[in-house]
């Protein structure tokens, strides 16, 4: 058993970071890994050997058999995708996979919130003022829409069939009228979805328990715990680039919500942030590349969605947004991925401020007209040309990449306490998370 250790894990960019394979090299020597928002939006990889595990709802603890794998209340389970993901999982070699739990108050995401999430997107096309969010069209904002309307059918929910009937009859006397008048769609029959919901409800008995309780029995067992975030913090509902932003609170403090772990007793919160920036869907990205070293970072980092194989946009490292993650999750270690991509380089660079109207802001404001405004400073960095996938110790990388790495860490105000050099499990510097 590890020692008691209360860690929350979050994507510190636009998503995309990284975070699954950070949580595998530290799921070995951890108890529970509990995922406590989001849903099948997230695609989390992990890579082991030749063989590639992308987890959407699962969380990134799923190949160590020794561990617990919870799916944390704040989570929205697309039924159909955790049943997909199990059946993958055990086909694989890692039969052994880790020990399940799901939360009897998740939320379901129903096909209706995957239409309502496709009408949504088409009809603010057609908007003045919005322009398309590029969602992942898994229904996250629909469901996330209904659990705050009060609304929502919840994983218990499914296993109850009179409560099912009268949810469900409730929530399509909502939907249809909308779906038919409204986006000219065919309205849902209710003995169709009755009965899958309740086939849901089948699969999902075994698994389901008091997430809440579970961990707090994990806690005063002294166990070690990581909360695993999904998408970033410019992904937040409330800190992100707003409207451009998932439907849930990907910051550490989601953990506290979606996960039932008090403030007090989180220990650490690392950032897992990448040597670059990416992004997919729409909105701001201020040091999106669209030449040359777009292309560069994109084929070089193999920059395509994990859950949609969209090709993810890509720029420069952003240090003023990188700041903000830090003060808002109140990180304290990074975790620094795909250090690799950026070896033979011509030209390096990072932003260092954003300058709206004459003054430098080194931690970018949650604004999205003012980041508009924005001229960005950036600081040129000598670019190393070694292949560095074979450093193990941060002394062997090259000078140059060292010195980009210190900067990052002066800037920020936190160690980098792990670097990723490399896709695979082994590919990694750890210098303590
Ligand atoms: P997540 O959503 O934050 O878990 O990240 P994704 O899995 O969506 O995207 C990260 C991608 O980068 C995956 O294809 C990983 O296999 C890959 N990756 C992670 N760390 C590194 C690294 O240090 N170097 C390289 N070259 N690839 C990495
Ligand atoms: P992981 O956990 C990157 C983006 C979508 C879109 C916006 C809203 O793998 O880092 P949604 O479907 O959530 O309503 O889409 O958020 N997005 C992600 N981008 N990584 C993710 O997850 C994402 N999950 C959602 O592209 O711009
Ligand atoms: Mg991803």
């Amino acid at each position: 058993m590890a020692k008691r250790q209360v860690r929350i894990l979050v994507g510190a960019q636009w998503g995309d970071e990284g975070k699954g394979r950070v949580v595998d090299v530290l799921a070995k020597d951890i108890d529970v890994v509990v995922r406590y928002q989001g849903g099948a939006n997230a695609g989390h990889t992990v890579v082991v050997g030749d063989e590639k595990h992308v987890f959407h709802l699962l969380p990134s603890g799923m190949l160590y058999k020794d561990c617990t794998c919870v799916i944390g209340n704040g989570v929205v389970i697309d039924p159909d995708q955790l049943m997909k993901e199990l059946a993958d999982l055990t086909s694989s070699p890692h039969r052994s996979a880790a020990k399940l739990i799901v939360s009897y108050a998740a939320h379901i995401v129903m096909p209706y919130h995957k239409l309502l999430d496709a009408m949504g997107e088409r009809a603010r096309n057609k908007s003045a003022v919005g322009a398309p969010i590029g969602t992942t069209g898994k229904g996250i904002g629909p469901c996330y829409v209904d659990k705050y309307n009060r609304l929502g059918i919840r994983a218990e929910d499914l296993t109850s069939p009179n409560i099912l009937e009268q949810k469900l009859r409730l929530n399509l006397e909502e939907k249809n009228p909308v779906i038919e008048k409204v986006y000219e769609g065919d309205p849902y029959a209710f003995d169709e979805l009755y009965e899958t919901a309740l086939e849901w409800g089948r699969f999902l008995k075994p698994y389901l328990a008091d997430s809440t309780l579970a961990i707090d029995e994990a806690y005063e067992a002294g166990k070690g715990i990581l909360f695993e975030g999904a998408q970033g913090t410019l992904l937040d509902i409330d800190h992100g680039t707003y409207p451009f932003v998932t439907s849930s609170s990907c910051v550490a403090g989601g953990a506290n919500i979606g996960g039932a772990v008090g403030p007090g007793r989180v220990d650490r919160v690392i950032g897992v942030a990448k040597a670059y920036c990416t992004r997919v869907g729409e909105g701001p990205f201020m040091t999106e590349n669209h030449g040359e070293i777009g292309d560069r970072l994109r084929t070089a980092g193999a920059e395509f969605g994990a859950t949609t194989g969209r090709p993810r946009r890509c720029g420069w490292l952003d240090l003023a947004a990188l700041s903000y993650a830090v003060k808002v999750n109140g990180i304290n270690v990074i975790a620094l991925t795909k250090l690799d991509v950026l070896s033979g380089l011509d030209t390096l660079r990072v932003c260092t401020a954003y300058r709206i109207d004459g003054k430098e802001y080194s931690v970018c404001p949650n604004s999205t007209i003012m980041s508009d405004l924005a001229e960005l400073v950036y600081r040129e960095f000598t670019p190393w040309q070694a292949n560095i996938e074979k450093c193990r110790d941060f002394n062997e990388l090259p000078e140059e990449a060292r010195e980009y790495v210190r900067f990052i860490e002066e800037f920020c105000g936190v160690p980098v306490g792990l670097i990723g050099v490399g896709p695979g499990r082994e590919d990694t510097i750890f210098r303590g998370l």
